[in-house]
Formats: structure tokens, C-alpha cells, sequence
């Protein structure tokens, strides 16, 4: 058998930045075969090693889009094994004003309600159950990414945002309920401010009052989902872990 057939396999949507990128490298790291997710087809001159046949061009807001991908990755799972042992629906989208201030629930247009919820809601469970039998044949686990606007109103992070993180929490209690008993483990990570193009101008104003008075890198978050996917965490399920620097105290 070659060797990359006894790699572990991860499922990671919104790969190519921040958090996703982060991650990448930390189960690379860790000898995982890694099958990257985002809108973006795979680049010829992408320094990646891995090459396109463990990247998978999807668009999360496009529902039938999703189904396809998810019968692409089951098709190449197939081929090694048929077993995954890590998804981590880390793509998300946060919009905002034009000036970059928070979308209220007076404004927000139903347009936005439903793209947000799309890419940050139901596309992690429509990969979760689309993947069901090949998380389960390796006893897996999933981590959804939430955040900690899902729990308080945050001065950018707009409302949709908001509530599609909080049902995102909900669910993950939900799957954990669910899945468990099939073996595959199911917990949420909510960061707080990290590093990434995802903030907006301002964020520094808010560090000054987080105790550990600093952003978060993301190769802190990607530490947790490491974790999350390992052997240390096998009876770790339904939880969700903060990772904000004591924000939420
Ligand atoms: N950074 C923070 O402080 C923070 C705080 C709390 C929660 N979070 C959460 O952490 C996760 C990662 O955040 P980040 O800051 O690393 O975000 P980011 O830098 O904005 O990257 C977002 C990723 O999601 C992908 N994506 C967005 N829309 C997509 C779509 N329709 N289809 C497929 N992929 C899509 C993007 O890929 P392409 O554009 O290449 O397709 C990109 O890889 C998100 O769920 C976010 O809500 C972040």
C-alpha cells in the first residue's frame, strides 16, 4: 500500500486564510492528509505540496454546489480507505456596512439573513451528515467553528453573524447528542479576536479590555482543533471551547 494511505484524512472548508490556513499547516505538520475547501480552484503555482487532488473548488452558499462537493470528497475518500477522521467547518462570512460597521436586525436585508446562514449554518451539517458514513467508520470528529459574538452582541460583528454562530452552537450540542453513539465526537471552538482579515478597523480598541491584552494568532486556534481531532480529547464531546483570551469573563 503506499505510504499516504495510512495517513488520517481531515475535511477543512475555508482553507485558503486565517484560521483555515493555520490549520493546514498544523495537521500537515502532524503527517495528515489534508482536503482543502474554498471557492478558489486549486492554483498551478500554489507552493502546497498536496496538489489538486486533495483541494475541492466549492461555494458553501450555494447549496447544490455543496451536495456536489460533498460526492467528490466521498469519491476520493473511496479511494483511500472510504474513512475520514476530522471535519472542521471553519469557512465563514461576517458582512458588513459599507463603512465597516455592524449589520443590526432592523437593516440586515433577507438576502444576507439567508447567504450568512447558508455558509455558516447549514453547510457544516449538510457536510456532517453527507460524510456520516465515512466519519463514522473512523470513529471521528467534527469541530465547528463558532465565535463569541454567537453569545453577546459585538460592536462589529453583525446580527445574522450572530445568530448563525449561535445556532451553529446549538446544533453542535444537538450532533453531539446524535452522533455519539455512532462513535464521532462533536464539539465547537468560539474565538474571540484572532489575527485575521475577518476583523474590522477598531478591534484594537477592544484588546485594551481583554485580560490577556492581545490579539490571538491563529496558530493558538488551530492548537484547540488539533486537540479537538487527537486522541487527548476522546471523551471530549458537546463542548465548546473559548479561545478569546478571557473576553468572555
Ligand atoms: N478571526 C476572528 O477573530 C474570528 C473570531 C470569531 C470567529 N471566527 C470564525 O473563524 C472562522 C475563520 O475565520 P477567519 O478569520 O480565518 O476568516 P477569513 O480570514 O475571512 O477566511 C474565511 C475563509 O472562509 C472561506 N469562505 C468564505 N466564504 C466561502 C464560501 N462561500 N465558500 C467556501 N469558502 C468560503 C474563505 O475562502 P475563499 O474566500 O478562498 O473561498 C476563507 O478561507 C470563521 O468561521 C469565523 O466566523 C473568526
Amino acid at each position: 500500500m503506499a505510504e499516504t494511505d495510512s495517513r488520517k484524512t481531515i475535511v477543512l472548508t475555508g482553507a485558503s486564510r486565517g484560521i483555515g490556513h493555520a490549520t493546514v499547516k498544523r495537521f500537515s505538520r502532524e503527517g495528515w492528509r489534508v482536503i482543502t475547501c474554498s471557492r478558489q480552484a486549486f492554483a498551478e503555482d500554489c507552493p502546497w505540496p498536496a496538489g489538486p487532488e486533495d483541494h475541492i473548488k466549492v461555494d458553501l452558499a450555494d447549496q447544490e454546489d455543496v451536495g456536489i462537493a460533498v460526492s467528490e470528497i466521498r469519491h476520493r475518500l473511496e479511494a483511500h480507505g472510504g474513512q475520514l477522521h476530522a471535519l472542521v467547518n471553519n469557512a465563514g462570512i461576517s458582512p458588513k456596512l459599507r463603512t465597516g460597521s455592524r449589520m443590526d436586525s432592523i437593516e440586515t436585508p433577507m438576502h444576507v439573513w439567508r447567504d450568512v446562514f447558508q455558509v455558516n449554518f447549514f453547510a457544516p451539517i449538510m457536510l456532517a451528515r453527507g460524510l456520516f458514513k465515512e466519519l463514522a467508520a473512523a470513529k471521528g470528529s467534527i469541530v465547528n467553528v463558532t465565535s463569541i459574538a454567537g453569545t453577546r452582541v459585538h460592536p462589529f460583528a453583525g446580527t445574522a453573524y450572530a445568530t448563525s454562530k449561535a445556532a451553529l452552537g446549538s446544533l453542535t450540542r444537538e450532533m453531539a447528542h446524535d452522533f455519539g453513539p455512532h462513535g464521532i465526537r462533536v464539539n465547537a471552538i468560539a474565538p474571540g479576536e484572532i489575527d485575521t482579515a475577518i476583523l474590522s478597523p477598531g478591534t484594537d480598541k477592544i484588546v485594551e479590555t481583554i485580560p490577556l491584552r492581545r490579539l490571538g494568532a491563529t496558530s493558538e486556534v488551530a492548537d484547540i482543533i488539533f486537540f479537538l481531532c487527537s486522541g487527548q480529547a476522546s471523551y471530549v464531546t458537546g463542548s465548546e471551547i473559548h479561545i478569546n483570551g478571557g473576553q468572555h469573563v
